[in-house]
């Protein structure tokens, strides 16, 4: 990995409460809210031909991520907006990637932190796609994840919260050390769920698309485009409550998100196998490639 320049050595600019930084001075404090206590929001958007996919989406999904997790962005969504559009264009940016987020500073380090400085920063870089498209279509060797996705009971599973990666990271960790791509979790009750980062689909043998109903984790805009991309196709979705032994039962299956776009599984832990792109697969591909860059 050492073509890759790391995040905090590299040039250009970070819109960092309301004002143009220099990328590498674009510094916190390690006494603050955020990296202790986990109280931090974030959304990561693509840039396709210099236009930001699903801006506004994500944006009102930062503010009800940090709504869910008791604080106020300091921003209105029209001015993250602004920000957004004005700093891809700042940056060049061409095809990228962009993070937008929010976390708790430093007025007072303790579990209670009621009136923290809320700080707000955006960055965005060039990036090729996550998966490049021939390994989007051959697809990814998943291993079922250690860790299960909480219970909305447990967490506040429906934000995008930086806290609820934790088990991500290990899971995908551990997956990648026994020669897999990524970990597939299943939720707190045993059903499918979600990967570490991306949404899951199986394209069932009757050429129905079945979604793990998104009631403990994040109800992607990759997954919602999705399915209306495959409504508008005719193709049936059903978002249900699904066993993992119902892996077996279909053809096909992907993953969505805005990193991931749409990437082909091939593999679960060898035991379920989908060698062969369905044309359903294909064609979704196909639709939101030309979406995208609409
Ligand atoms: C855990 C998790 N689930 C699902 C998704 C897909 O969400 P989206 O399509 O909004 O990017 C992501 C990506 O952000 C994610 O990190």
């Amino acid at each position: 990995m050492t073509d890759i320049i790391p995040f905090d050595q590299r040039d250009g600019f970070i819109w960092y409460n309301g004002n143009f930084v220099p990328w590498k001075e674009a510094k916190v404090h390690v006494l603050n809210h955020g990296l202790h206590y986990a109280s931090c929001v974030f959304e990561g958007e693509r840039i396709y031909n210099g236009k930001i996919f699903k801006g506004e989406e994500h944006t009102k999904r930062l503010h009800a991520s940090a709504q869910l997790m008791d604080f106020t962005i300091p921003y209105s969504r029209d001015d993250l907006n602004r920000a957004k559009n004005e700093l891809a264009k700042k940056q060049g940016i061409v095809d990228g990637y962009m993070r937008c987020f929010a976390w708790r500073g430093s007025d007072k380090m303790a579990v209670s932190a009621q009136h923290n400085k809320i700080h707000v920063a955006i960055a965005c870089w060039p990036w090729p796609p996550y998966y490049s498209e021939e390994a989007r279509r051959a697809g990814l060797k998943l291993k079922f994840a250690r860790y299960k996705r909480p219970s909305p009971e447990t967490a506040p599973t429906a934000a995008k919260a930086a806290g609820l990666y934790m088990i991500c990271t290990i899971s995908k960790h551990e997956a990648e050390r026994d020669g897999y791509n990524d970990a597939l979790m299943l939720d707190y009750r045993g059903f499918l769920a979600e990967a570490t980062g991306a949404n899951l689909f199986l394209v069932m043998k009757n050429g129905e698309l079945h979604t793990p109903l998104a009631d403990c984790f994040l109800n992607g805009i990759t997954r919602l485009t999705v399915i209306d991309l495959a409504k508008k196709r005719g193709i049936k979705v059903v978002e249900r409550h699904i066993k993992k032994e119902e892996l077996a039962d279909a053809i096909d299956a992907f993953l969505t998100g805005s990193a991931a776009e749409i990437t082909r599984i091939s593999s679960v832990e060898d035991k379920y196998n989908y060698p062969q792109a369905s044309q359903t697969t294909l064609d979704l591909m196909y639709d939101y490639n030309q979406l995208v860059r609409s």
